[in-house]
């Protein structure tokens, strides 16, 4: 578990961490705020009136921009704290770091196009589900990297033209781009908390969710609801170990079942975990997983080397490393 989301370690030191290991080179305002927190004794005693699962800086600092706080130097946001201080509490004690991103997607179709036949696909940690409509997304593939191709772009749309949402993946590595979408027949998900797509709250909640700076992120959300507004999905709610058997159970005779996730298992005890990973291996289905690199049980060691990029997840097939993406799906680099 990270610093930053251990309950057991001391608020100042979540809040340094995650200024020097989250958000430097992804986000300066949260990064500023975070490191301001760690050297504030008040700001931190404040936010130590919560439970401490409810600590986390992403958790706190979403919860104060839902609830109005600019983003603003570092002085002015621990004022505004003060004085919306239960406000903010209110919003930590009933919502979750659940952040949806539906570029994640882009990394996952490669894998999903390139099964023959129906596919029912499954998602654990649905959140709102927009990862279970990859084949309602376009995508713009940018082959990077030094060879020949480097700088050719690859489009691909859905079966019925372009879609609103494009999400853009810069590829290295013989990924096996897709020429055409999966056919998918069947979806669902499950979540410990579903969000609503049609609830103005929920996408409020998700919209504060994606850091200050990430602007192309907040609009592909808004389109990205659009889409699953149009298509609704079931999301079950519970627990994914608990329910994962009965929901295989009901996908449609003849499909292929994927069970997928992405940013998901880390929020698991390593029991959990463990129980999952021995359920994908005993169900009839594909196990697709797109996570932190020592979340899933035995796919690290798998590697042949440890990647250069601490933060890289590692996109796995039935536990075998395939590839290795940025945790938003912006990049994929796939192995040989
Ligand atoms: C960071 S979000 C990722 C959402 C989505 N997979 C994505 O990539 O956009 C993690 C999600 O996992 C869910 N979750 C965490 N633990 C869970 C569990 N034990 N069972 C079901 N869902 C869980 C959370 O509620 C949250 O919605």
């Amino acid at each position: 578990m990270r610093a930053s989301t251990d309950p057991s370690v001391p608020t100042a030191e979540r809040y340094r961490a995650f200024a020097r290991v989250e958000a430097r080179g992804m986000s300066a305002s949260y990064e500023r705020w975070a490191a301001g927190v760690a050297a504030d004794p008040a700001t931190v005693a404040l936010i130590d009136q919560l439970p401490a699962v409810k600590r986390q800086p992403n958790l706190v600092f979403s919860a104060a921009r839902l609830n109005g706080a600019a983003v603003r130097e570092y002085p002015e946001f621990a004022a505004w704290l003060r004085e919306h201080w239960s406000l903010v509490v209110a919003t930590c004690l009933t919502h979750a770091t659940q952040t949806n991103e539906p570029g994640r997607c882009a990394v996952l179709l490669p894998v999903l196009a390139a099964h023959a036949g129906p596919l029912a696909i499954i998602e654990v940690g649905a959140s709102a589900g927009l990862c279970l409509h990859p084949d309602r997304y376009s995508y713009r593939y940018r082959l990077a990297g030094d060879s020949e191709s480097a700088g050719d772009e690859r489009m691909v749309h859905p079966a019925d033209g372009p879609s609103p949402v494009v999400l853009d993946c810069a590829v290295t590595g013989p990924v096996p781009l897709p020429e055409r979408m999966p056919d998918i027949v069947w979806r669902a998900g499950i979540d410990l908390h579903p969000l609503d797509v049609h609830s103005d709250a929920d996408v409020a909640w998700l919209d504060a969710l994606i850091w200050p700076e990430h602007d192309d992120r907040r609009s592909r959300l808004r389109a990205a609801v659009a889409v699953a507004r149009q298509e609704p999905v079931e999301i079950v709610s519970g627990d994914l170990v608990d329910q994962i058997e009965a929901l295989v159970s009901r996908a449609p005779a003849g499909a292929t079942v994927v069970v997928f996730h992405t940013a998901v298992l880390a929020y698991l005890s390593e029991q959990d975990r463990n129980r999952f990973a021995e359920q994908m291996i005993r169900l009839p289905v594909r196990w697709l997983s797109n996570e932190g690199q020592s979340v899933v049980p035995g796919v690290l060691e798998r590697l042949a080397e440890a990647p250069a990029e601490a933060s890289a997840f590692i996109l796995a097939l039935d536990g075998e490393p395939i590839a290795l993406t940025q945790p938003h799906g912006r990049s994929v680099h796939w192995l040989g």
